[in-house]
This record gives structure tokens, C-alpha cells and sequence, in this order.
């Protein structure tokens, strides 16, 4: 969709300025029309010439440029946009779209435009996390402008947090969605299953683990973005539902196991990204179980289902084996073993990786191919690398 189409890309002064020429690249050679607009502290990280060179179209640095052909009439740059991409925006240039302040050429390229704005944010991580910032970031949301938010990760202070500017495809991919472009995954119908299941052992207590369900979250929403029709079937988590896609609510593995299969009736792919128990009680007490004056308790326990390994049907079937021991060697097992097309095998024990965090690091092994280990990523991330193979399985 990038065709033809006016692509006004706005570069602000952080340190991923560097990563905008690229970005300038893609586009262009992606067949867009780029015209750059640099605020003055961009310009101390990357040079107009660059940008100027890659885009072959002059660079907007300054709102009263007496030679620039959009000088006078600033505004016809805004009408000229298909599309307005900020790549990296910082926290002062969010602060004054939230504001509606116009002291720059792209701050008041930005007020003037009816074109769609997409903004990648890139900062510090506590500027980020600052509520001024997120308090501006949602008055944008608000008004329409799409959020690309920052991706975790090493950042300038060489600090590891949240606010490095996400990957160039997901940001390239944004541009051609906004034009109207469709994801990779339009028309296929994909079910992810997230969060943790709940075995009762009364009316009041169950087995359970410490699973967020952040990753499988995040590739539903992944998925959703890249314009698949999902289905989330969501064990209990402490996670809003997602919008723009069905969610079914379960709590057990029976019960998962019950909407898996009827979702999978129509699905492309099955992802199974949910932490289901293996064991569950074999009775649950009508009353809640009572403290006793033994000193110990014996629960019997029988196995639950295996979901994916159970489940038929010809479409694409991914699972995940969190280990704490010889992740790739086990989930190479269970590959062969549930008849997958792929596993995500994560370390729980390694740093940043598994429970209740926002980054994992994982390693993919697709049937017939060799182990691909990632390094340290957002959740997010680790949910585009999983949806590129899905979708290069589907012929996409
Ligand atoms: O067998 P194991 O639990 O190690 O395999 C993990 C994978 O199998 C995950 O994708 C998980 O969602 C799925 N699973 C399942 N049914 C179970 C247990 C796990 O589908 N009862």
C-alpha cells in the first residue's frame, strides 16, 4: 500500500534517530514518496544529508526556510500526507501533540494534518513510565493517533527497561496497515489460548501456577494487529480483555479443552501459549475442606487432559514448553511427541524470562528445522517472531 503514497516521516531528537534513515529506506524503497521533517535535537543526532540522500526529497528542518518549496505554506506539507509516521518520538515532541503546541515545522505539521499520525515512542524508560507520558500518550490514543509503543530492551543509559523503539518491520508494517495495507494474517482464523488454569480442590481453593499470561496476550494481540479473526480462550488472569477479537473465558483444562475444540473447527493455526495444570484433584469436596488435627494432608491427584496433544484437526499447531531443565532438548520432545509444526521453549529459570514478566527469552524449534535461539525480547516481540513463521507456514 506504500505505493505512490506521501509518507511524512517526522524525526525527533532521541537517540534511535539513527535508526529513522533506515526507516526512511524501507519506505522508500517500499515505493512511498518520504518527506522528512527533523526537529532541531534530531539534527544533533542524525544529519539532514543522510536523510536528504536516502529519500532523494529534500529535508524539512525549519518552519521559515525562505527556499523550502512547504516554507510558506507549511500547511500543504499536512495536506500533502497520506500518512504521518513520528519515528522515534520523545517525550517533549508527545508532550506538545498532547498540547496542540505548533513551535516547530513537524509539531505543526502534526496539529494542521487530517492525515492518520502513527507514533513510535522512544525514551528513557522512567520518562516513559513518567504519568505526564502516559497521561499524554492516552489523550493521543484518544484522539485517534496510533501508539506503536517502545519495545524492552538495552537502552542509551545501557540500562536494560522499556522505551527503545520497537522493530522497524512493526513499524513499517503500522505505515502500510493505516494506508489501508492488510497484515499478513488477514482472513485466517487463529486461536491462542493464554493464562493459567484453575483445578478446584473445593469451592474455594484451587491448583493453579505463577503464569501471567502476558505472552499469550501478546500474541493474540499480535495477531489481531497483523489482521487475523482471533479467538482468545483465556484462563482466569489479571489481564483486561483484549479488544477487537472474541474472548472465551474457562478455567479449567477440561474446560479449555472443550473451547479449543470447537474453536479449532474452523481455525488456520492453534497456539498454546496457556499454562495448563497436568494434574488435577481427582474429587472436589462439596464443602470447603476442613483443617483437621493431623499434621498432614494427602490430595489424589489424576492427570487433566493433554489439550494439544489430543486435539485434531489440520491446521498449524504451536506450543510452548517452559522448562527449568534442558529447555531445547524437552521441548524437541514434546515437538515430536504432540505432532507440532513448532515450540517455543522457554528457560524459566534464565533472567527476564517466564513468570509474571514482560520479557521472555525463548527458543523456536519448527518441525523439520533447527533450534533458533532469540535473544532477550518483550513479549510483543517474541509474538511478531512466532506470528512471521506461522504466517511464512501459511504461504504468506
Ligand atoms: O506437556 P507440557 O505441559 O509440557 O506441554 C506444554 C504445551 O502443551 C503448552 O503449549 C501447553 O499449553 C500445552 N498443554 C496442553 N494440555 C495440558 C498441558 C499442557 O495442551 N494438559
Amino acid at each position: 500500500m506504500l505505493k505512490g503514497k506521501t509518507v511524512v516521516l517526522g524525526i525527533t531528537g532521541g537517540i534511535a534517530a539513527y535508526k529513522a534513515a533506515e526507516i526512511a529506506s524501507k519506505l522508500t524503497q517500499a515505493g512511498a514518496r518520504v518527506e522528512v521533517v527533523m526537529t532541531d535535537a534530531a539534527m544533533k543526532f542524525i544529519t539532514p544529508l543522510t536523510l536528504r540522500n536516502i529519500t532523494g526529497r529534500p529535508v524539512v528542518t525549519d518552519m521559515f526556510e525562505i527556499n523550502s518549496e512547504w516554507s510558506v505554506e507549511h500547511i500543504a506539507l499536512s495536506e500533502a500526507a497520506d500518512a504521518v509516521l513520528i519515528a522515534p518520538a520523545t517525550a517533549n515532541t508527545i508532550a506538545k501533540f498532547a498540547l496542540g503546541i505548533a513551535d516547530n515545522m513537524l509539531t505543526s505539521v502534526v496539529l494542521a494534518t487530517k492525515a492518520p499520525v502513527i507514533i513510535a515512542c522512544a525514551m528513557n524508560d522512567n520518562m516513559y513510565a513518567n504519568p505526564a507520558t502516559q497521561e499524554n500518550i492516552e489523550k493521543l490514543r484518544d484522539r485517534g493517533f496510533k501508539i506503536i509503543e517502545p519495545a524492552y530492551g538495552r537502552l542509551a543509559s545501557g540500562k536494560q527497561g522499556k522505551g527503545r523503539l520497537t522493530d522497524l518491520e512493526t513499524i513499517i508494517r503500522k505505515v502500510d496497515e493505516v494506508l489501508g495495507g492488510k497484515g499478513d494474517l488477514t482472513g485466517r482464523r487463529i486461536v491462542v489460548t493464554a493464562g493459567v488454569t484453575q483445578e478446584p480442590l473445593d469451592p474455594v481453593r484451587h491448583l493453579g501456577n505463577r503464569s501471567s499470561g502476558k505472552m499469550g496476550f501478546a500474541i493474540a494481540e499480535a495477531a489481531r494487529d497483523r489482521g487475523a479473526d482471533v479467538t482468545l480462550i483465556a484462563a482466569p488472569v489479571s489481564l483486561a480483555d483484549p479488544a477487537g477479537m472474541t474472548v472465551v473465558h474457562v478455567r479449567t483444562a477440561a474446560q479449555m479443552k472443550a473451547a479449543v475444540d470447537k474453536a479449532v473447527k474452523q481455525a488456520d493455526a492453534l497456539i498454546m501459549a496457556a499454562a495448563v495444570a497436568d494434574y488435577q484433584p481427582k474429587t472436589i469436596a462439596k464443602g470447603k475442606i476442613k483443617k483437621e488435627s493431623k499434621d498432614s494432608l494427602t490430595l489424589e491427584l489424576v492427570r487433566t487432559p493433554d489439550i494439544l496433544g489430543e486435539v485434531k484437526g489440520n491446521f498449524i499447531k504451536v506450543g510452548f514448553a517452559a522448562e527449568s531443565e534442558d529447555p531445547v532438548g524437552n521441548a524437541k520432545k514434546k515437538l515430536a511427541s504432540k505432532k507440532l509444526d513448532m515450540i517455543v521453549a522457554n528457560d524459566i529459570t534464565a533472567p527476564g524470562s517466564g513468570f509474571d514478566v514482560d520479557t521472555n527469552k525463548v527458543t523456536i524449534i519448527e518441525k523439520g528445522g533447527k533450534a533458533e535461539e532469540l535473544p532477550l525480547l518483550s513479549k510483543r516481540e517474541v509474538a511478531e517472531k512466532i506470528l512471521d513463521r506461522v504466517a511464512k507456514r501459511m504461504g504468506r
